[in-house]
């Protein structure tokens, strides 16, 4: 099966899209509240360079040198005798997981765009009412939700790599991009910019750990969505000619803008009403609706733009968790597109229901195993293991098992001879060894 190309810009906007997700809006500020500020920003700038980069060229060259699934591009780039690596194909399956689960905090979200048209709660207690009243006592509610985010997300899939996931990111991304840079044009009228500022880019030394450098490191892993075969099969239709180099770099620097963009904005909020940075996952569904509850109209116009704009994030994400699965089964499978998208559609919809049903009170203990319910099975399965060992697994098929001169004359006329050599022993060295430590890490927090 022919995939189509992406232009250049297509590209980067579609790995920007993946890339770019609840994660950023969401995440990163919570994370960089309880874990000090400047300082977690700042290891997670280094982690993102050291790291993340190179592991993103890592997964590149895969799909750009194959220009095949992610399946066949393990076979056919290992040398004879060692076609097992096919086996590393599974990480298709690992996004399939984490789609189940994101799905339905998209549905949260889109019920936070429409709580935002009427009236939001006045108080954190009431706010906390909300969130907890529709996660735990309105499955109806949430299945409704769920499903439209389900529907959004595979309709525009089923439009195929380039006039469903292309073109959904080139209308997306610039229309999150402007929402949130006049989100904080606002906050820039508030008397807890400056403070958001100086707590994001000023480090206090003091308060580097062990274990913020770690959850530092974690999260630029988790945000540039790697060890799951998304970048690998947009890689697979990058266009003939691009400098790869430069094109990676762009998408790890709109990321990480978008991430600090959004952590700005949203300090700004949480000094401006004297509230502590360390609120945690609540900040976004529990702390913030408070405040726009408080301000009013504009507090209504401002909290509908955020649920939008983290939607649209979020739905850029979510196409790109369902494709690497579906260019498997049409290209290594032969099924049809249409077949593809029915079977991976069918799995996302019933593990989601199934995580859906874990956060109902009424209903979790049907799913809840070890004490943990699905929902959080389903989350700390693909962060903890798959998404780190994915990530391992890349970095040593690049660095030790992929025929090097492949990878030279892929990269060297963008990097040079000197950076080509560096950027090789990060692969087969500093990626492993930071991707194990955070793994291991993960287990012992
Ligand atoms: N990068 C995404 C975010 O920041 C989350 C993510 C993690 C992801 N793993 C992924 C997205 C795999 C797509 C595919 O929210």
């Amino acid at each position: 099966m022919q995939i189509g190309r992406f232009t250049r810009v297509g590209f980067i906007l579609a790995a920007a899209g993946s890339a770019v997700g609840l994660g950023n809006v969401w995440k990163f500020p919570y994370m960089t509240g309880a874990n000090g500020g400047g300082a977690f920003v700042m290891v997670y700038l280094l982690t993102i360079l050291g790291v993340g980069v190179t592991l993103f060229l890592a997964e590149v060259a895969i799909g750009r040198i194959a220009r095949k699934d992610a399946a066949s591009a393990f076979k056919d780039l290992a040398p004879e005798g060692k076609k097992g690596w096919k086996w590393a194909g599974f990480v298709v399956i690992t996004p399939v997981l984490i789609a189940s689960f994101y799905t339905i905090v998209m549905g949260w979200l889109l019920k936070y765009i429409v709580a935002s048209l009427s009236s939001l709660p006045t108080s954190v207690k009431q706010a906390g009412g909300m969130f907890g009243g529709m996660i735990e006592n309105n499955p109806w509610e949430q299945v409704f939700y769920f499903t439209v985010a389900f529907t959004i997300t595979f309709l525009i899939v089923s439009r195929g790599l380039i006039k469903g996931i292309e073109k959904a990111n080139i209308i997306l991304m610039p229309l999150l991009f402007v929402i949130l840079f006049a989100l904080m044009m606002y906050a820039m009228t508030l008397s807890g910019f400056g403070e958001a500022v100086k707590f994001l880019f000023v480090p206090d030394f003091s308060k580097i750990t062990a274990n913020s450098i770690l959850a530092a490191m974690g999260q630029a892993f988790f945000t540039l969505s790697l060890g799951v075969g998304v970048i690998m099969t947009y890689a697979s239709a990058l266009p003939e000619h691009d400098n790869l180099f430069k094109s990676s770099v762009m998408v790890a620097g709109l990321d990480t803008l978008i991430a600090l963009i959004a952590g700005v904005m949203i300090f700004s909020f949480t000094f401006h009403y004297g509230l502590k940075p360390s609120e945690g996952p609540g900040l976004i569904f529990v702390v913030l609706p408070s405040l726009f509850g408080d301000m009013g109209l504009l507090g209504n116009v401002i909290s509908f733009l955020l649920f939008v704009a983290l939607v649209f994030a979020g739905i850029t994400s979510a196409i790109s968790m369902i494709e690497p699965s579906i260019s498997y089964m049409e290209n290594y499978l032969k099924l049809t597109r249409l077949k593809a998208l029915s079977i991976v559609g069918a799995v996302v919809y019933v593990l989601g229901m199934l995580a859906l049903i874990s956060n109902v009170k009424d209903l979790k203990s049907y799913v809840t195993f070890f004490d943990l319910g699905f929902f959080d099975i389903l989350d700390k399965l693909t962060s903890m293991i798959l998404m780190p060992v994915g990530g391992i697994l890349v970095a040593i098929f690049v660095g030790f098992v992929m025929d090097k001169t492949k990878l030279h004359d892929l990269f060297v006329e963008f990097m040079g001879e000197r950076f080509f050599n560096v950027w090789l022993f990060f692969v087969r060295y500093l990626v492993p060894l930071c991707v194990l430590i955070i793994m291991v890490n993960n287990f012992l927090a």
